[in-house]
């Protein structure tokens, strides 16, 4: 898609119109539209034949061959941020349903944030994966459009599409890699295509701790988990400005490239949905592509923690101690609960080896949190309010829904209630089996002191339900969704 913004002249094409509920003729603004059209468009707006309601279009056809659509935006006091993104998601949504490739979309009267938020909404929805499709979709023109508004706000609008450009990357480079089937998508490849991205940018660092060194510096749990696959584990650390001094965020992700549960085997249903098991680290990588693409000048480091979790000769076995980084020893009871495991490894060493002003963790970690927020928000969990509040005031803002869940001592004495190691990885029961892996992963949060009074900030993101499959999410169709990516990129640079 080109999307552009322009005051005055137009490309040929549709007109668009975003319409209120109780509107009566449209707003004016846009040159060259046909009388014959514009005539059309009142008398529909004036006799209420288009009810404007957020969601609905209609097309119009004036007699001189121009043509128009309606995107309703509700009624004007119930106005939202989102509403306007959507509308923006319509538009590219039902484009292929109709034949013109070019429009020209009359803000006129709208603020740039407003404009803003209807490219938003276009930008992110405008995205599909095809890459394993034979018959490409290429005789599909790409769609142009002109957002027409006020002269005065031309250049801030311009300047937030370049920004919008940016964190859409990230945004598709997340659904990208969550998207990719598991035979292509495995732990070293997440890593070499880290590397090869890092080339374009010259303020960012991609390292790799492979199998052997990972069994050397004692990761017991991306090892336990790993070791079952031929395609081996390894963590894969992202630097942005990695010179700079100073507390900065840290970025954990869950990076199960396939999840078939290990020898405590997932039932066949929906299996090939594993595939999405690496979102949390997809959505590390893609909030490293926003953040270097917006050119942002604060340091950040990502670290992914990335395994395939198989079962074969080699796999860990239900009843398995292994030692983590940290030293603590964990009981493996069940080796579907293979997130939690992984995540050991990567926070103790996010809160080891950085000055992390914070840490976020990212990952698909239970069926539980879709049980619990189904695929409408993402659960959030944090030792820290202030940090809890950011997060899902900066998910509010993008309308990126995070949902506050308790991190309660009881949950975390469950946990640590094994009979032979200092923790075990399954909870005495499948209720609050998200509130139960959430505190299972606090243990693993370094402390700032040897007392144990100050913990590192942290939080953790479970997107098992956010992160695939979101049905009533406008700003993207099948598969991946990318989200969070957004959330964090507003959470570091405040914008
Ligand atoms: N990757 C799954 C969680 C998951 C389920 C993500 C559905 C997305 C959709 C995770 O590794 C898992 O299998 N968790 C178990 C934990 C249980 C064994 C304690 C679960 O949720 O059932
Ligand atoms: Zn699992
Ligand atoms: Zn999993």
């Amino acid at each position: 898609m080109e999307i552009n913004a322009s005051s005055g002249d137009n490309i040929n094409g549709t007109f668009v119109y975003l319409t209120y509920d109780g509107d009566t003729q449209i707003h004016e603004g846009v040159q060259g539209v046909p009388q014959s059209l514009k005539s059309q468009m009142n008398h529909v707006l004036s006799n209420n034949e288009f009810d404007s309601k957020a969601g609905s279009t209609v097309t119009l056809l004036g007699g001189e061959g121009g043509k128009a659509i309606f995107i309703g935006l509700g009624k004007k006091k119930n106005k939202t941020d989102h509403g306007i993104r959507e509308a923006g998601a319509l538009l590219v949504s039902s484009h292929n349903k109709r034949n013109g490739t070019e429009y020209t979309v009359n803000m006129h009267g709208f603020s740039a944030h407003d404009v803003l938020l209807f490219a938003e909404g276009a930008m992110l929805r405008d995205y599909s994966y095809e890459l394993y499709k034979s018959k490409k979709n290429d005789e599909k023109q790409d769609l142009r459009v002109r957002l027409n508004c006020d002269d005065d706000i031309l250049e801030s609008v311009s300047t937030g599409l370049t920004r919008l450009e940016a964190i859409t990357s990230g945004v598709h480079l997340s659904r990208d890699l969550g998207n990719c089937p598991p035979n292509d998508m495995y732990p070293m490849e997440f890593a070499t295509r880290a590397v090869a991205w890092a080339k374009q940018y010259n303020n960012v660092e991609v390292t790799i701790i492979g199998y052997e060194e990972a069994v050397r510096l004692g990761m017991g749990g991306l090892v336990g988990v790993g070791k079952g696959s031929d395609r081996k584990p390894c963590m894969v650390i992202f630097k942005l400005n990695g010179d700079k001094k100073g507390p900065h965020p840290v970025l954990v992700g869950k990076g199960i490239t396939f999840d078939t549960g290990g020898i405590s085997l997932k039932p066949g249903p929906s299996m090939d949905e594993m595939k999405y098991d690496m979102g949390g680290s997809a959505t590390v990588f893609g909030t490293m592509q926003a953040l270097a693409a917006l050119e942002y000048e604060g340091k950040v480091v990502g670290i992914t923690c990335m395994a395939e979790n198989m079962p074969s000769a080699w796999a860990q076995r239900p009843g398995d101690v292994i030692t983590t980084l940290s030293g603590k020893t964990i009981e493996v009871l069940n080796t579907d609960a293979e997130g939690r495991l992984v995540l050991a490894d990567g926070l103790w060493k996010a809160g080891t080896d950085f000055e992390a002003e914070y840490i976020i963790d990212f990952a698909t970690l239970t069926g539980a949190c879709v049980i619990a927020l189904g695929h409408e928000a993402t659960g959030l969990w944090s030792n820290d309010d202030d940090l809890l509040k950011k997060i899902q005031s900066a998910g509010n803002d993008v309308g990126e829904l995070a949902w506050p869940m308790p991190l309660l001592p009881a949950f975390e004495k469950e946990m640590t209630d094994s009979q032979i190691a200092d923790t075990r990885n399954l909870g005495s029961g499948r209720w609050g089996g998200a509130n139960t892996a959430a505190a299972f992963l606090k243990q693993f949060v370094p402390y700032r002191d040897a007392d144990e009074e100050e913990q590192v900030p942290w939080a953790h993101m479970d997107i098992a339900g956010t992160y695939w499959g979101a049905k009533t999410n406008k700003m993207v169709g099948h598969g991946a969704t990318g989200i969070h990516v957004r959330t964090m990129v507003r959470l570091i640079t405040g914008e």
